[in-house]
């Protein structure tokens, strides 16, 4: 097999968790199974992986480099402390989109009656990274859609200015299999149909790799 020469990936995987107090949080149902599947076939290609993840119970392939955060903040940090060394971003967290405005110091204690909890956004890591790029790296982002997918994928393209985006389904939360959809900016929908998330992963990292060798739109729209 001929390899490309290696590339620094930055990968991001699993959920976020936002603390409400010392023994709650904001989470959601990500495995991380693609974000790892993601390292070990980038890995697997002879590339340099960081992985930054979030809490999961699956272990990293051999050889690829973790740090493992909790919260959207922690992440932000540990992706923005990483990127400027990297060539290409592939985003397969679940970011929570907010977290709570405070997170109470000692455990909250039941009250009567109904409770509110107010929350705050989260910085988008991907756009803020996406933003802050130099022309040759390339962004990478996912899109989880129940309903008017391949419209809202578009829109997240757009909007936060990525190379290409992953569309998948909330049945692909957990599950070993998963049937993706890609778009690169400027091209036509492309679906892989469904996989291991290994093998699907390969087929991504491969995508991933060709796209990085040529010449991009949106390279030439950050450069100043
Ligand atoms: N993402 C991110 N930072 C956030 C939220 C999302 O980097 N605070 C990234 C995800 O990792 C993913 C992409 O943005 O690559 C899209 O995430 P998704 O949850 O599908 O969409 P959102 O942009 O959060 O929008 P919505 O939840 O309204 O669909």
């Amino acid at each position: 097999m001929r390899r490309n020469r290696p590339l620094r990936f930055l990968i991001t995987a699993g959920p976020t968790r936002e603390y409400i107090d010392p023994v709650r949080f904001i989470s959601n149902d990500s495995s991380g199974k693609m974000g790892f599947a993601l390292a070990a076939a980038a890995k697997g290609r002879g590339h340099r992986v960081m992985l930054v993840h979030g809490p999961v119970a699956i272990q990293p392939a051999r050889g690829v480099r973790t740090i493992s955060v909790l919260s959207a903040a922690e992440m932000l940090a540990a992706c923005r402390q990483q990127w400027p060394r990297q060539n290409i971003l592939i985003m397969a967290a679940a970011v929570a989109d907010y977290a709570p405005t405070r997170t109470a110091r000692t455990k909250l204690k039941k009250q009567p009656g109904p409770r509110a909890l107010r929350l705050k956004p989260t910085v988008d890591i991907l756009e803020a990274l996406s933003r802050d790029r130099r022309p040759e790296q390339l962004v990478i982002g996912f899109a989880l859609e129940d309903r008017n997918a391949r419209r809202n994928a578009e829109a997240k393209l757009r909007g936060k200015r990525l190379d290409a985006i992953v569309l998948n389904r909330p049945e692909t939360i957990g599950s070993e299999r998963a049937s993706v959809e890609w778009l690169v900016t400027g091209r036509a929908w492309e679906v892989l149909p469904a996989s291991s998330k290994l093998r699907l992963a390969q087929r991504l990292i491969r995508a991933a790799e060709a796209l990085y060798a040529e010449p991009r739109a949106s390279a030439e729209s950050a450069s100043p």
